[in-house]
């Protein structure tokens, strides 16, 4: 399996991903989780990022290329591998169709998880994500069984910081300007298949495993 998961902010990519990562027992790569990872740790690499994260503004291509091509290095993304807002601009995609070649491989499926967007705001704005593991709620549409506490591991609940209102406008903007021209693309190539996120998690689920099995790729 490689598959990519596109769609706007808060669509619901993450946490459709790891859904289907965890279920078929592939490494899920969120380039975004990996630079919270960093701006968490004060790494080079997180000092760099963490000025765009705070603005909702894309880190630089070259900067995020690296971070994958290090993880698909990995042994694990040997057999498969999902990303999770990875590519973001035209030439993220383009240097990865370039890696993918030099390894003798190519993306399998590029799902576009599509939302409203009173939607997407309303996601955004009640996510709450693990301080430890980064597993992901929302206060209403996912609460976690106590307020402010990880099922999975017990750590603390926060709000992102790029989840606040202001910079929730951003974010959209800058991927209608610059992720949007990635349905085209992807779908000028024959990868896309548009996904309709709307529902319940396990709707939407049930949705992506259909569109999986009806390509004969799960
Ligand atoms: P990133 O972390 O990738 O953020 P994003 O793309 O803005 O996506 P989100 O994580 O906000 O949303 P999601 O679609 O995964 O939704 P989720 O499943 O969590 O990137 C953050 C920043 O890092 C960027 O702004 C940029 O600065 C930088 N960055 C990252 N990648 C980059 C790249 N390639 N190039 C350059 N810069 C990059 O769901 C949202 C909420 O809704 C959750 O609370 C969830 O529980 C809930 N929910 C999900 N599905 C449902 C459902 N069906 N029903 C009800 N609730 C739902």
């Amino acid at each position: 399996m490689r598959f990519v998961f596109l769609g706007a902010p808060g669509a619901g990519k993450g946490t459709q991903a790891e859904l289907v990562a965890s279920r078929f027992h592939q490494p899920k790569i969120s380039t975004g989780d990996i630079l919270r990872e960093a701006v968490r740790n004060k790494t080079a690499l997180g000092l760099q990022a963490k000025a765009c994260l705070d603005q909702g503004k894309l880190v630089p291509d070259a900067v995020v290329v690296g971070i994958v091509k290090e993880k698909l290095a990995e042994p694990m993304c040997a057999k498969g591998f999902l990303l999770d807002g990875f590519p973001r601009t035209i030439r993220q995609a383009e240097e990865l169709a370039e890696l993918l070649r030099s390894r003798g491989e190519r993306l399998d499926r590029v799902l576009n998880v599509v939302v409203p967007r009173d939607v997407v705001i309303r996601r955004l704005t009640g996510r709450r994500s693990c301080l430890k593991c980064q597993a992901v709620f929302h206060v209403e549409l996912n609460p976690p069984r106590r307020a402010g506490i990880c099922d999975r591991c017990g750590g603390e609940l926060v709000q992102r910081s790029d989840d606040k209102t202001e910079t929730v406008e951003a974010r959209l903007s800058v991927y209608e300007q610059q992720t949007a021209p990635l349905v085209d693309y992807y779908r000028q190539r024959d990868l896309l298949s548009e996904l309709d996120g709307s529902g319940r998690i396990e709707e939407v689920h049930q949705r992506v495993l259909g569109l999986l099995s009806a390509k004969g790729l799960a």
